[in-house]
Order: structure tokens, then sequence, then C-alpha cells
């Protein structure tokens, strides 16, 4: 070589070195990085072939795992296996004792080493290695973390080897200051796959860390435990659909990965505050307590006796005669009352005509029959909440909204709040809590809107209504988006791409 060829070669050493540095840092995927390297270090050496194992835990052993293959002349399938970190295969050797190989030639390696090439696998796919040069991927600490075999040097990078006379002529050995290079470059991508190694490691801490929560402030309540881990999952197959679809106007958006993470964890985080809802109003089953039920029928047993001894002495009179003989009607009716879930005008009325009873306590004070708490509850027109209770747990959004407003989101999540908390606002603007209408919220909330209505829906059995087939819920969503509450073209994309069918897969 002489001296311009030389610095042609270190100035192109030079580049390629950046060229590679530039994209491995910015990679966050373990795989590509490793691929990247792999594919690198081939096209730096002029190797025909290339393999990347990493080092790995197994029942507190170290193994090596065959990560990625590269043939430029075979086509080869991937196939899993492991071997151990010990003297007894080339990259197991380099593996355990941190040093690499230059094999000039695989069929006399120096006896010293005392190793066998294995050449099983070049039987199966017709090839011939004939070089090799093993180096061990150390971290910072001196750990090896992987190991790149790279097969095979050529004289040109883009010459196949076919014929035994291909392999003959146009292989050549490897330098050792081409080793020093490779292991140079093998250790900084050793540092960066730690790095994303340790991201990943981050990031999963954190979903588990996240999904853990939430299904805990979910199994509060049996009947909404698993609902945000669901929600979830629906969202990643919504905006995943949203991805796929080639009509109307999501047709050109894309979903990046980063997004899909943003939109996983709005809907899972979407009910986190709930954990401020009180456990009465949250639990609630009936319209009135077991307890206090068991209090109204004590009440009732009193007044009984006590109009009986009454009547015994003589005492009574024709408006406590009355009530007497009305008073085991109204205990039944109390009774059914309480656990419906709607109630007529003409139950209304009963209730009014029950709610004017008095009777006299055992002080001689004239009391209600039913309390005004008692009457309030029961006269709840749908469900089982009074209006306040209802506020209450409407609230578990503004809560939603402080608690997600005080975690410090990277870049990539900002959004999880505003998403989140605008699972109830309707495109009417008569949802809550802020009564946006549909312009006023991004299509992602309006996608977990849908979302949220269609798992609760399909959900378990809640106290007072069964669990709706698919269908009944999907024409529940339709009547919604004909009252203008649900977003009608998000709606149709729900229902074309089948996303609902994601529950019944997992
Ligand atoms: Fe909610
Ligand atoms: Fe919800």
């Amino acid at each position: 070589m002489n001296n311009n060829e030389t610095i042609n070669k270190l100035k192109y050493t030079i580049m390629q070195l950046n060229k590679i540095g530039m994209a491995l840092s910015q990679e966050k995927d373990t795989y590509k990085l490793l691929e990247s390297i792999l594919e690198f270090a081939m096209e730096f050496t002029k190797s025909d072939a290339g393999s990347l194992y990493t080092v790995e835990e197994k029942e507190e052993k170290k193994i090596l795992k065959f990560a990625i293959t590269r043939n430029n002349s075979r086509e080869i399938k991937f196939k899993e296996f492991a071997l151990n970190v010990d003297k007894n295969s080339i990259a197991g050797y380099a593996a355990y004792t941190g040093d690499y190989l230059n094999l000039k030639n695989v069929k006399e390696i120096p006896r010293e080493l005392s190793l066998k090439y294995n050449d099983s696998f070049d039987k199966i796919i017709n090839y011939k290695t004939i070089n090799m040069l093993v180096v061990p991927m150390k971290d910072f600490e001196g750990n090896v973390i992987g190991i790149l075999q790279i097969i095979n040097k050529k004289k040109d990078y883009n010459k196949k080897l076919n014929s035994e006379d291909d392999f003959q002529n146009y292989i050549i050995p490897y330098e050792n200051e081409e080793a020093e290079m490779v292991i140079s470059i093998a250790s900084q991508v050793a540092v960066l796959f730690q790095r994303v190694k340790l991201y990943e490691k981050i990031e999963m801490l954190f979903k588990s860390f996240m999904e853990t929560m939430v299904a805990t402030i979910d199994a509060r309540n049996p009947e909404t435990a698993g609902h945000s881990k669901r929600v979830a999952i629906l969202a990643l197959r919504f905006a995943k659909s949203i991805n796929n679809v080639d009509y109307g106007s999501y047709k050109d958006y894309v979903f990046s990965n980063e997004e899909l993470m943003e939109f996983y964890y709005a809907a899972l985080l979407h009910d986190i505050g709930k954990i401020g809802i009180s456990e009465n109003v949250l639990l609630k089953k009936n319209r009135l307590t077991n307890d206090r039920i068991g209090s109204i029928i004590y009440r009732f047993k009193f007044i009984k006796k006590n109009l009986e001894i009454k009547e015994f002495k003589n005492l009574i009179n024709e408006e406590e005669k009355g009530i007497y003989n009305k008073l085991d009607e109204y205990l039944d009716f109390i009774v059914q009352t309480n656990t419906k879930g709607y109630i007529t005008e003409e139950e209304e009325e009963k209730l009014e005509e029950i709610k004017k009873v008095k009777y006299e306590d055992y002080d001689g004070e004239l009391k209600l029959l039913i309390d005004d708490f008692e009457f309030k509850n029961l006269k709840i027109k749908r469900g089982n909440l009074t209006q306040e209770e209802r506020k209450h747990i409407e609230k578990h959004v503004i809560y939603t909204d402080q608690i997600l407003k005080k975690i410090n989101w990277v870049e990539n999540l900002k959004n999880v709040r505003s998403i989140a908390i605008s699972h109830h606002e309707k495109c009417n603007g008569t949802g809550y809590p802020f009564k946006l209408k549909k312009e006023q919220v991004s299509f992602k909330g309006r996608m977990l809107t849908i979302l949220d209505i269609f798992e609760a829906l399909t959900a378990r059995d809640r106290a007072y209504r069964k669990a709706l087939d698919v269908n009944k819920a999907l024409n529940i969503l339709k009547s919604e988006v004909e009252r203008g509450y649900l977003d009608s073209e998000l709606y149709e994309i729900f229902i074309k791409e089948k996303v609902y069918k994601v529950l019944e897969e997992k």
C-alpha cells in the first residue's frame, strides 16, 4: 500500500466509524442495534458471513445465545440455539477468556487452543468457512456481553462465493490491526447495547408499575377489576387500525411507536383518579345499604309491636289502625324498590305516600316512617346513585387530571394527561367534567370515550344489570352516536376494523 492508499483507507475507516457511531447512538431497539453492528463489521472487514451472540443468564449460569446471523452468499434460516460459556466452542472460548481469535484456517486451529471447528452447519448450506475473526464485546467494566464472529474475508466485498474456486481464490486472511479495530467498535457498541437494555428495563419497570397500580385501583370495585387494562388493550388495537385504514379522514394518519405508547398509557391511566372516590359510593350496589335496610325492618317491627300493645290497651285510633294495616305492604315495597334499576311514576307516588306517614317513637315523639336520606335514595329514578353521589364519582376525572399533572412526563408521553381526561366528554358538549365539544377534544380522546363505554358495557355483570353481549353493546354505542355523544367516523372504524375483537383474542 502506498502513502495515498493508506491515507484513503484511514479516511474511509474514520468516515465509516463516524457513520456507525451516529446511527447506533440513535438506536433504541436492541435487536436493530446488534444487526447494525454485525452488518457494519462485515462490510468494514469485507467479510462474507457473520454471527452475533449475546451473553445471557440462564439458571444462574452464563450462556451464549445465538442472536443474529448473516451470509451474503447463501440464504439461511435463523435457528435459535445456545452455547455454554466455556472452552468447548470457538465463540464460547472467546466469551470465556475475553480474548479475540484470528483463525487463519478453521481446519488448522493452533493445537494449544484445543478447539475444533464444527462444520455441520456449513455442510447443510453447502458452504465453506475458511477463516474467522471472533471478537468479544466488552462493557466498560470488561465483562463480555456478546461475541461477534465474522467469517471469510474477501478481496471484493460484493463477490458472492459460489464455486469451490471462489472459496480458493477470493478469500484472504484477516489482519491483526483489523481485529483491533473491530474490538474497539465492538466495545463501543457493548456500552450502547447496555444503555439500550437499561432503557428497556426502565420502560418495563415503569409499564409494569403503572399496570399494577391501576389494576389495584380498579380492583377496589370487583365489578370494574381489569377495566383499565382492557381499555388499554383495546386502545392499542384501535390505534393500529387507524394506521391501517385506507378510507376516510384518518387514512393518512399514522401513530408512531411513541404515539402508540402514549395512547396506551392514556387508556391505562384514564380512571386512576378513582383512587379518590370513597368506597361507599364506589361499591354502592343498591339504593340503600343492607345495614340501612336492616334498620328499617327493625323500625317497622317496633312500630308494629307498639301499635299491637296500643290496640290491646284499647288506645289505638283509626289513623293508627290504617297505618298498622299497611306496614307489611310498605316494607315489602321498600325492600323491593331498594334493588331496582329504575322506578316508575306510580312507584314514585307510592314512595311519596310512605314518606308522609308518621309514627310515635318510644319517647313519644312523632317521627317519619322513612327519613329524608332513605327517601332520597329510594326515589332515585335510574341506577342507584343520588345526584351528589354521581357528582362525586364524576370527580374521578378531575382527580385523574390532578394526579397525571404531577408526573414528570417525558416528551413522547406529554399528551397522556390531555387524552386521559377527555374520556367522559361527549361530542355535543354534554359530557363531563369540562363539557367540551367535539372539536375541543383530540380525536384520540374521542377514541378513548368509545373504548371506555364499550368495555364497561361488555364487562362482567354489574349490580343492577347483566353484562351485554357484543352486538347489544355495539347497538348502544350506535344510539350514542345518533344522540350526538360519540364520534361517528371513529365509531365506524371501530366497527369496520373489528377493534372490539381484540378482547376475545386475549
Ligand atoms: Fe372514567
Ligand atoms: Fe373507564
